[in-house]
């Protein structure tokens, strides 16, 4: 089928690549011409494992490529996909000026009967606002203008594996050529057993957002007992493995630590609470989810200053920078609001992430960096780790205690063992893991 894909970010250009190799024509447009010109190149903007060598075979077998004229891209299309962000506005409600610009540059170049997707996550009755624009600018095609709903449910840093072996498809459609196509759009992931589930429209819309703020609600469930276990001295890990052993339950995003970051959660929970109230409903349950998050990386705060005494003129290494492992994304990292945080008590503040240190000084200029971890700890008065990169798990640990200037860990993931740690001569701080204190 002849595909083009809206927007190159990260859920586009993983789109465009993972239907390519089902061997369609996509063409992935943007308007921002340096990022085609990158493509065009080779080069993908932004650290994915695995995507540069999709997208080069795609390229390759001429099944991908890349355009800046909205017009030349959506001739001929017959599946449209909206791929462009949705980020919040300062109300929270969910910013679709970009979705509404996309739906208009397509209906300006239609060429014949086309199906527009949704793939960027957004409210229930977006669906409704974009068939309205559609059809103003193109009465003439208003019989052959089709919508549909199919929320991408990828995480970054895996987002190979969960576009190329989804745990279901979901599509939200008003008619049977809209299930049709997509039916055959996705065949070869229908044919190998994944789970497809057909619904409504806003349906389909809200399930995302719904997906997305019950995970959230998970791991502040994590954080809040994490605050409750460090009072009864109990450990929060365990208690999660228990509750994870029922599967009614799922062990899951029950890691209690810095709490969630990233360019989804945290957007996608306000998006869901606005729509609520717009809709008339107090869900308020959502608000305390971003709250008790929020606190989680003011209780880190906390545990390096009482670890510390004074801020002023300590040296802190933060290892991790990125919002969670597998990815250069900084937005929203709880590493960054933590060294905000440090850098505001004047502390002197080193970071070390594998990939993600570039875009963290762009985003706090106060940040030093150093280039690998163990020039991150020398000479250190607190380490903590913000993100539970694999590399930190092998860490020499024996090195890090000679390199620091005092061996106090403050663990925001945690990564290490408390007993092991102790026995080694760290004073250890993880979350939510008090029964298991050393002392000073
Ligand atoms: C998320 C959803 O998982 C994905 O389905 C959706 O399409 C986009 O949003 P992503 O933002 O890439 O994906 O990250 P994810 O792996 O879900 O992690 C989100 C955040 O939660 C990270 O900051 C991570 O560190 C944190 N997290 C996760 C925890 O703090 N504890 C956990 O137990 C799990």
């Amino acid at each position: 089928m002849r595909v083009v894909v809206i927007g190159t970010g990260h859920v586009g250009l993983v789109t465009a690549a993972t239907l390519a190799t089902f061997d369609h024509d996509v063409v992935a447009a943007d308007e921002d011409e340096g990022k085609i010109a990158d493509l065009t190149h080779g080069i993908i903007p932004f650290f994915e494992p695995g995507l540069p060598e999709l997208t080069h075979r795609g390229v390759a077998r001429g099944r991908l490529r890349f355009e800046v004229d909205p017009a030349e891209a959506v001739a001929g299309a017959e599946v449209v996909f909206i791929c462009v962000g949705t980020p919040a506005r300062v109300s929270g409600e969910a910013n679709l000026v970009s979705v509404e610009r996309a739906a208009r540059g397509i209906a300006r170049h239609l060429t014949g009967p086309v199906v527009v997707v949704e793939k960027s996550t957004v409210p229930a009755g977006t669906a409704d606002r974009l068939s309205q624009v559609l059809l103003l600018e193109r009465p003439d095609l208003s019989d052959e203008i089709d919508i549909v709903s199919n929320p991408e449910f990828l995480r970054e840093g895996q987002a190979l594996e969960d576009s190329l072996n989804p745990d279901r498809i979901l599509v939200g459609a008003r008619s049977p050529l809209g299930f049709e196509t997509m039916r055959r759009l996705y065949e070869p992931l229908i044919r190998q057993g994944v789970r497809l589930i057909e619904t409504d429209i806003p349906t389909a819309e809200l399930a995302k957002h719904a997906c997305n703020a019950f995970l959230a609600m998970k791991i502040s469930y994590a954080n809040s007992l994490a605050r409750v276990c460090e009072r009864a001295d109990a450990d929060v890990t365990v208690v999660a493995d228990v509750m994870g052993s029922d599967p009614r339950i799922g062990r899951a995003f029950l890691d209690a630590g810095l709490g969630y970051g990233g360019y989804c959660f945290p957007k996608d929970l306000k998006a869901l609470e606005r729509l609520a109230a717009r809709l008339g409903y107090d869900f308020r349950l959502l608000r305390e989810v971003a709250r008790v998050n929020d606190e989680a990386v003011r209780t880190a705060v906390e545990k390096v200053k009482d670890a510390l005494w004074n801020l002023e003129g300590k040296r802190i290494a933060l290892l991790g920078l990125s919002f969670k492992p597998g990815t250069d994304d900084v937005r929203f990292s709880p590493a960054l609001a933590l060294a905000r945080e440090l850098l505001e008590g004047e502390a002197s503040v080193v970071g070390y992430d594998p990939e993600a240190g570039a875009n963290a000084k762009s985003e706090l200029s106060e940040l030093a960096l150093a280039p690998s971890v163990y020039e991150a700890i020398e000479g250190a008065h607190c380490m903590v780790v913000c993100t539970e990169w694999d590399e930190f798990r092998s860490l020499d640990l024996d090195r890090v205690k000679e390199l620091l200037a005092q061996p106090i860990v403050v663990d925001g993931r945690n990564l290490f063992d408390p007993d092991e740690m102790r026995a080694r001569g760290f004073v250890y701080h993880g979350m939510g893991r008090a029964g298991r204190r050393g002392e000073y």
